[in-house]
């Protein structure tokens, strides 16, 4: 029986990827370490809760002796890690978080990995999930290979490309077996609503103003997040160590015909007169440092490893919406409290 320690797991990619392994691998343990920041939701993973191959340990990675600790108690095989603070926004107004957590974190992390498997190297893995971000902003040309040299422009994605750049360095100077996956934009189900896509769902809704940066001419790359989660499964189990993957969804967006195709759904979805909703849509301020555009090849992948996208965006996009719709109860839970101060200080001042 492998045992698996997945940190994260109660945030929006971890959620799906604890679901996908339980559900996949019933004969794996699952440890989901996750300190439930804003971010974490045990909610998110209801459905799976009571499963005997499932284990929820509220902790945070920054704490050292705390991990070294866990590593002692639960002679993990492997780690699947995705904990991070994860909102650029969030990383302008305080990236000291994201040094801890992002680096700090993952380094605490490695150490524990390289002393508690010290001598069995060969059976375990550290697999450390990032995002394309480290790759920086590209022109209206080309797309990110594993080659492109890392160029991140927002505190997020420095303290994502420090992390990756420690994983490998763990992997070169002590030999722990390690591989790194970049991923483009996700979108689906359980994303908290400080996200683009959740954020303009909740607002259309309750017809409230959509925000839209700048002129809304930024490009993302959207996957939806269970395909991410299903790369995730297929790189931990076929990769060789100490490789990196590209993944991505060949799906290039910008913002404002992302945002109105989002308002075609919702108009339907709500039966609302169609061109309702894109009244809603309001230019404000741009972000910091906004870069321009994400494209990710994945061919890699794909040829490597036999991975591809599974939806077309307007199929995942419309069972994305239906997900936010059918589940009010998630979405007023998560935007109740402090979700309220956290909109007012981001938005009034754009
Ligand atoms: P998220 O913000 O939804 O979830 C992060 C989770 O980490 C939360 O459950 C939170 O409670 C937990 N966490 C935060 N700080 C912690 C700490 N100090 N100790 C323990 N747990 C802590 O993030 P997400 O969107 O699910 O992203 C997961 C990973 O995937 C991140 O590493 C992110 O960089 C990466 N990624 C995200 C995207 C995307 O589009 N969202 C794309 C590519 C890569
Ligand atoms: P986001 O979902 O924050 O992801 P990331 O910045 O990691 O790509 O933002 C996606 C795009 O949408 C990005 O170009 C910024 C833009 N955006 C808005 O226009 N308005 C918003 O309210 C938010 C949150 C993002």
């Amino acid at each position: 029986m492998k045992k698996i320690l997945i940190t994260g797991g109660a945030g929006f990619i971890g959620s799906h990827v604890v679901r996908r392994f339980i559900n996949e691998y019933p004969d794996y343990s699952i440890v989901n370490l996750d300190k439930l920041t804003y971010a974490g939701n045990l909610l998110n993973l209801k459905d799976i809760e009571d499963r005997a191959n499932y284990k929820f340990v509220k902790g945070d990675i920054v704490d050292a002796a705390f991990v070294d600790q866990l590593f002692s108690e639960e002679q993990f095989d492997a780690v699947i890690h995705l904990a991070a603070e994860s909102h650029v926004d969030r990383s302008i107004s305080s990236p000291m978080d994201f040094v801890m957590t992002n680096v700090v974190g993952t380094v605490n992390l490695l150490n524990a990995a390289k002393k508690h498997w010290a001598n069995k190297f060969s059976d375990t893995l550290f697999y450390h999930v990032s995002t394309d971000e480290v790759y920086g902003s590209l022109g209206e040309q080309g797309m990110f290979t594993e080659q492109t040299a890392y160029d991140p422009h927002s505190p997020y994605s420095a303290s994502k490309a420090s992390s990756d750049h420690f994983v490998r360095a763990y992997q070169d100077t002590y030999g722990l077996n390690t591989v790194i996956s970049n991923c483009s934009n996700n979108y689906g189900s359980y994303h908290f609503p400080e996200k683009l896509i959740p954020l303009a769902i909740n607002n259309i809704k309750n017809n409230n103003p959509i925000p839209v940066y700048g002129k809304g001419e930024n490009i993302r790359d959207w996957l939806w997040v269970e395909d991410h989660a299903r790369a995730i499964d297929v790189i931990f189990h076929k990769s060789e160590p100490g490789k990196t993957y590209n993944i991505g969804g060949h799906n290039e967006w910008k913002n404002i015909d992302l945002i109105r195709l989002l308002c075609k759904i919702m108009d339907k979805k709500l039966d609302r007169p169609s061109g309702t909703s894109e009244k809603l849509i309001t230019f404000v301020t741009d972000r910091a440092g906004h870069d321009l555009r994400y494209a990710i090849d994945s061919t890699k992948l794909q040829n490597e490893l036999g991975w591809t996208p599974s939806l077309q965006f307007e199929e995942g996009l419309e069972k994305t919406v239906e997900w936010y719709l059918n589940n009010e109860d998630w979405l007023n839970n998560v935007t109740s409290g402090n979700y309220q101060s956290y909109y007012q200080d981001q938005y009034s001042e754009r």
